[in-house]
């Protein structure tokens, strides 16, 4: 949105009290995101009482399903605009202009071409990008709205997103994270797959690193994964939601895989690429999940060992199949489930962190640390952040080798030097 409104002449203000306009994107995905927004309100109402020429606008899922609800909950709200509709909102600007509103723009395009067209517009891109290449979703997993809010499934063209990567290489991106709500299925009807897009980007000079997300474990063939064999720029960083280590769950949540599957995708990634770290998504307290379900979740994740996982309470979302059913668990029941299962992701990460501890690793220099100006980070291939004090001999964008003195659960401190048991050795 930034980058749509940037020609216009508009930029970002630290305050909505200085904003001309104030644009609340919002997700959908659990209520508890969708609250956030209602949480806007109140302050919203006194600015525009206070400021009445300010455009207020929700953006995003919540503007896309709840549009009716939005116009009569917030009725200072001028303009509300879908996720797809993102490119409208310089015509949207100027119907405002001529009319006050509200102006609502939240359809998306849900027609049998499965091809979607647009390019990937970044402002002052700095070392590393994102780039949308898919949107929308064939599963209807039982609990989740986004085939709802977001439609059909439609891919970009490979030959589009080689343009893009390419324009973005050319002004200094030297790693992309491609992604797309099901990224497996990436190009199934045009006769295109994300093996030939690692493929075609892989031959990019400039580009050093290569990521994506999110897969369906039930998606996962063997093609993606024997790329990990034979692209070394694809980084050894593999997210793989799980949502659930019992069977019976799996098949509530209508994910078409079992636990066995699941794990021989993991072994075959590990066999691809020995040192993948995984991450997940698990959600706890979906209708109907008993003691030994949770026992057989916490069990998977034993087995797998993760580098980082999202852990959520499940949460009811209108017009999903899950939403009919009767949740007998207490709150209570389903909150000490997921703080035992956080302990045990927490404890996961923690253990592989410190494995980096006392060796040399490759770090991609993303830009300054946020909470120390001193440093600035980089990630490694499995994607956990180090922070390394700034040095003048390196640059932004440079892969550089680095000693990792010390782990926490979310991030490495790294130095240019080895330093241990008071032995110190400079890196070639
Ligand atoms: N309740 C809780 N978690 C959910 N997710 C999606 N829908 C729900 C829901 N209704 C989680 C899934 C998904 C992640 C993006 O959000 O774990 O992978
Ligand atoms: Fe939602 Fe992911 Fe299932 Fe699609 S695959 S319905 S986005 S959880």
């Amino acid at each position: 949105m930034k980058a749509v409104l940037q020609p216009l002449g508009y930029e970002a203000v630290g305050t909505p009290q200085l904003a001309d306009l104030v644009l609340i994107n919002t997700c959908s995905v659990r209520e508890k995101a969708e609250s956030k927004m209602s949480s806007f309100a109140e302050d919203l109402k006194t600015l525009k009482r206070d400021k009445p020429e300010i455009k207020i606008g929700v953006t995003g899922c919540v503007a896309q399903q709840e549009k009716e609800a939005v116009l009569r909950d917030l009725p200072f709200v001028d303009l509300v605009i879908g996720p797809d509709n993102i490119d409208e909102i310089p015509e949207i600007l100027e119907s405002l202009e001529q009319s006050s509103g509200p102006w609502v723009r939240a359809e998306f395009d849900d027609s049998d071409t499965r091809v979607w067209k647009t390019t990937t517009r970044v402002l002052n891109p700095g070392p590393t990008a994102y780039i949308n290449v898919m949107k929308g979703c064939d599963h209807f997993c039982s609990y989740c709205i986004v085939p709802y809010t977001r439609g059909r499934e439609k891919s970009r063209p490979i030959a589009d997103v080689v343009e893009d990567v390419k324009q973005l290489t050319s002004r200094g991106v030297r790693e992309v994270t491609f992604l797309g709500q099901n990224i497996n299925t990436f190009g199934k009807r045009a006769g295109e797959s994300l093996h030939e897009l690692f493929e075609r980007v892989h031959e990019i000079p400039e580009l050093k690193r290569i990521r994506f997300t999110t897969s369906h474990p039930g998606d996962l063939k063997d093609e993606l994964i024997e790329c990990f064999a034979k692209l070394p720029k694809l980084c050894s960083q593999f997210h793989l939601p799980a949502q659930s280590g019992s069977n019976r769950v799996l098949r509530g949540m209508r994910r078409f895989y079992t636990r066995e599957q699941y794990l021989e995708r993991v072994r075959a990634l590990r066999q691809a690429r020995p040192d993948m770290a995984l991450s997940t998504d698990i959600i706890v307290g979906f209708p109907g999940e008993s003691d030994d379900d949770f026992l057989e979740t916490l069990d998977l994740v034993d087995n797998v060992q993760y580098e980082n996982a999202y852990s959520f309470l499940y949460s009811p979302r209108p017009g999903t199949q899950a939403a009919t059913r009767p949740c007998t668990l207490t709150e209570s029941v389903k909150v000490d489930r997921l703080m035992t299962l956080q302990t045990r992701l927490r404890e996961q990460s923690l253990r592989i962190h410190k494995s980096f501890v006392n060796r040399w690793v490759e770090i991609l220099l993303e830009g300054p640390s946020k909470k120390d100006p001193t440093k600035w980070t980089g990630r490694i291939s499995q994607n956990t952040p180090v922070h390394v004090p700034i040095s003048k001999q390196h640059r932004l964008g440079e892969i550089v080798k680095v000693w990792v003195e010390s782990a926490t659960l979310t991030h490495l401190k790294g130095s240019w030097e080895a330093v241990s048991l008071g032995v110190s050795e400079s890196c070639a």
